[in-house]
């Protein structure tokens, strides 16, 4: 109660930048979707140069109107401009975010892609966006410096009434709303994740704390939207201890990222942090085993509706392979279980501006400026410079999620005079060293950037040829829309996002998108990089059509937007 005193007398003092914060959300409406027109338009540009053939027909109709010396106000009707298409708008929904990573702030992998990108792309949905975020130290002053300060409370936390201080700090960026829950306590670490003895309180911390920020801002979302399991009590709360506030209307919705990482720590720890009653430790929510408990199992019990990554992971978490001991949990929740692939933004990823790069190209000029894309890469890597060479790239974290046995056991093989490969990880010490050594025994022709380098990665995904993404498991994978986008041919194993964005090369069709494999086994990788490296050398007409091919596929949000959208609104029925 004491937190709501002060809570109110802050909202008084701070209601003119709470209005002027939401209308800043509301009003890029406009804004985004004129963005979309003229997105539209622009997006189509290219490929209507490309597949002139299909478009030629339609354009050679036109001058059979303007011959007809038909009525005297022909021409004004040719003239008239062809109506832009606008999507129909679908109705308004207010959408929370919550996760524990977001570029440009804070990224270690795919979830910090997927917090900016989705819901930039929601906005153009006609939704309006808020994401909640910890504000950890190390987010780069140039975005500290410009958040403002939007109110602070004081929250109880542990069974035993211990509060702690909420500040949150605002930042209002391409229509959607930044809110950084502030608490020096809890994360005045310079990465999001330590160990699990910190980020167990942090976490728990952080889901209560952005429920209460959210009634405290008075904004109360029609749908919460939680990330991973950092996200994952969120739900348990907002069914529980936050039931009869404000917030406890809203749908909740929970995203399965990764189901490898769960949040399990031993009962009495996580049911002294987070104060939930005893009921929810029961084996249909929280507890797992004989003595743990589950943060992110307890969120898909209690959340309207679970998604993941992909259509095929959403399957395949259903088994006792991929289930990481929650198969049979998913099962019996599996009729709120839905699989949305990820896209990639394309304002962040697109060769024709790329600042990262030092040659920009497009569909048009692919061909030839990759080429320069890859003399540019050996150089700066100290590589041979040899735009003959077959450049693989990898780009990853260094875990065994990412299939890194398989390449660790072939390079050998896959080594000869026409070939190169770039490394850019980090991570598991084992993959770190035997990367190392394998950019010694292969002086000149393997390059392992230990390092994370944001703008090292733009470069290798300009200039490969091809790209390596042979995961145990990949929920989506980022990595090879990215390639595909650049002209980089994907090699990926069938999993999850992988077999669903990647159309394996049929050679008697001369179609698809990528080479494949199926079974976790290094013969099959590397005969999967054999067929990607014939088709390179003896047959470059048909390896630079699916080089244009893959630029051309829509990897964008848009389409995943709209279905998560869709999602929302059946959710929430009115
Ligand atoms: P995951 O989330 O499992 O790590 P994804 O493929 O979904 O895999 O996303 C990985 C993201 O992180 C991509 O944007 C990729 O470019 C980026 N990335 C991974 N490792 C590095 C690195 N060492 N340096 C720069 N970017 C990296
Ligand atoms: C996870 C997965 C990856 C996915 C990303 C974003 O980190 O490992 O496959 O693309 O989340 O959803």
């Amino acid at each position: 109660m004491k937190a709501s005193e002060t809570a109110a007398e802050k909202t008084a003092a701070k209601k003119a930048p709470a209005n002027k914060a939401e209308t800043k959300a509301a009003e890029p409406k406009k804004t985004a979707a004129k963005k979309t027109a003229e997105k539209k338009t622009a997006e189509k540009k290219p490929a209507e140069k490309k597949p002139a053939a299909k478009k030629a027909p339609a354009k050679k109709a036109a001058p059979v109107i303007e011959e007809t010396p038909a009525a005297p106000t022909a021409p004004v009707v040719e003239e008239a401009p062809a109506p832009e298409y606008h999507e129909p708008e679908t109705p308004r929904r207010s959408i929370c975010f919550i996760g524990s990573e977001c570029y440009p702030f804070v990224k270690t992998g795919g979830l910090g892609d997927v917090m900016y990108a989705l819901p930039k792309a929601l906005v153009k949905q006609n939704c309006d966006v808020k994401v909640i975020l910890p504000r950890y130290k190390s987010i780069p002053w140039e975005y500290q410096e410009k958040m403002i300060y939007r109110g602070a409370f004081h929250m109880d936390l542990c069974a035993d009434g211990r509060s702690f201080y909420v500040g949150i700090m605002e930042y209002v960026w391409d229509g959607v709303v930044y809110d950084f829950i502030d608490n020096d306590e809890f994360f005045s670490y310079g990465n999001p994740y330590t160990n699990l003895i910190d980020d167990i309180p942090r976490y728990i911390y952080f889901g209560k704390a952005a429920l209460a920020a959210l009634n405290y801002m008075d904004w109360i979302p029609d749908v919460i939207h939680c990330h991973d399991w950092q996200a994952g009590l969120v739900p348990v709360f907002l069914r529980t201890q936050f039931a009869n506030t404000a917030i406890g209307h809203a749908a909740v919705m929970l995203t399965i990222h990764n189901l490898r990482f769960q949040g399990i720590y031993n009962i009495p720890t996580i049911k002294y942090w987070s104060g939930l009653p005893d009921y929810v430790f029961n084996k249909d929510a929280l507890k797992q085993g004989y003595e743990d408990a589950n943060m992110l199992k307890g969120g898909l019990t209690y959340c309207n509706m679970i998604t993941t990554v992909s259509g095929t992971y959403a399957g395949e978490i259903q088994t006792s392979f991929y289930g990481e001991k929650l198969d049979d949990h998913l099962r019996y929740h599996s009729g709120k279980l839905r699989g949305i692939v990820n896209g990639i933004d394309y304002d962040i990823w697109n060769t024709a501006t790329d600042s990262r790069l030092g040659v920009n190209y497009d569909i048009t000029n692919v061909l030839e400026k990759k080429k320069e894309a890859k003399r540019m890469l050996q150089e700066e890597l100290g590589l041979e410079q040899d735009d003959h060479k077959f450049v693989i790239g990898l780009i990853s974290r260094l875990t065994n999620q990412k299939g890194l046995d398989l390449v660790n056991a072939i390079i050998p093989q896959i080594m000869d005079e026409h070939t190169q490969i770039v490394i850019l990880g980090t991570g598991d010490a084992e993959y770190e060293d035997s990367f190392r050594y394998y950019e010694n025994a292969y002086k000149g022709n393997v390059c392992s950037n230990i390092m994370y380098d944001e703008t090292r990665s733009h470069k290798i995904y300009a200039g490969a040829d091809a790209l390596l993404v042979p995961s145990l498991f990949e929920p989506c994978g980022l990595t090879q829309l990215i390639a595909m986008h650049y002209g980089t041919i994907p090699i990926v194993r069938e999993t999850g996002g992988l077999k669903d964005t990647v159309e394996p090369y049929n050679v008697y069709t001369n179609w698809g998108n990528g080479f494949t494999f199926d079974n976790y086994d290094a013969g099959l990788l590397l005969d999967a990089i054999n067929r990607a490296k014939t088709l390179y050398f003896t047959n470059r007409w048909c390896w630079d059509e699916m080089v244009q091919r893959d630029m051309d596929k829509d990897v964008s949000w848009d389409s995943s937007a709209r279905q998560y959208k869709q999602l929302y609104l059946e959710m929430t029925p009115r």
